[in-house]
């Protein structure tokens, strides 16, 4: 497993994921990065650059660009090792099975054997310190790179995947992951588990704006991103993902809800 420790990272930190192949969105992200005048080297990306949206080889070229740290998603793993699905959990027969068929085929289409080569190599775990706390980033959980941890989990299932990961990496104040697309900020005997949700897609709430997440020195902050939606979904019509998650830039509400826990469907 590679893990990259990045060290003490000083002023303020973004975490962002879940960028889906949505271009418009990661534009607009990282012109927000340039106008608060944040360095790449204090950007995260907990990975699955490539899924739903129009844009997997141009999202991944402009990432690389941009330059900041890139943890390897599920999405990234799969296409890495040239598999013939997203690799995201989905339960076999499911709706959003069935959907990623499109959207999967659609982002093996398009990336090169360069940017392949460069998923093959991104890390699994990546570790900071800011203002007196340590940082495990990873995927989805510690025990798997897909696993879906959600904001109602019972605290058992935290304790379980932080222990794991604190195993792998060393003591941690604070796990971050992505995965789910839902924005989390959960705190539990002492220790805290994030999520930045996904600049890519809404989460599933019924606002079209987009979320990623601040670490600075005072607070942990979610945070909204606003970009062209209409470019987005205008794109997706185009290259024929009509299947459902185009509406989902515009309703804010995911075409299927299986994955989510009961408790959490709307
Ligand atoms: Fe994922």
């Amino acid at each position: 497993m590679k893990k990259i420790d990045l060290g003490h990272l000083n002023g303020d930190i973004l975490i962002f994921g879940g960028v889906y192949s949505n271009l418009h969105a990661l534009e607009a992200f990282i012109n927000y990065t340039i106008n608060l005048g944040i360095s790449a080297k204090n950007v995260i990306c907990t990975g699955d650059i490539v899924a739903y949206c129009a844009y997997a080889e141009d999202s991944v070229k402009l990432i690389r660009e941009f330059g900041c740290h890139v943890l390897a998603g599920n999405c990234e793993r799969q296409l890495a090792i040239k598999s013939d699905d997203c690799g995201c959990g989905f339960e076999e027969g499911s709706m959003c099975s069935l959907l990623s068929k499109s959207w999967y085929a659609h982002a093996r289409s398009q990336i090169s054997n360069s940017s392949i080569d460069w998923m093959s190599d991104l890390p699994e775990r990546i570790i900071f310190e800011n203002n007196g706390s340590r940082y495990g980033v990873i995927h989805g959980g510690a025990s798997d790179i897909s696993k879906f941890v959600w904001p109602t989990d019972a605290e058992k299932v935290l304790e379980d995947e932080f222990n794991l990961l604190q195993k792998q990496i060393g003591y941690v104040d604070c796990v971050i992951a992505g995965h789910t697309g839902i924005p989390m900020k959960r705190d539990f005997n002492k220790k805290k588990w994030l999520n930045p949700g996904a600049i890519g897609l809404p989460a599933n709430d019924g606002d079209i704006d987009t979320n990623f997440l601040t670490i600075n020195k005072k607070m942990i902050i979610n945070n909204k991103l606003e970009y062209d939606i209409n470019s987005a979904y205008q794109a997706m019509q185009a290259t024929s993902l009509i299947q459902g998650y185009h509406s989902t830039l515009k309703t804010g509400y995911w075409p299927s809800q299986e994955t989510l826990p009961l408790s959490m469907r709307v």
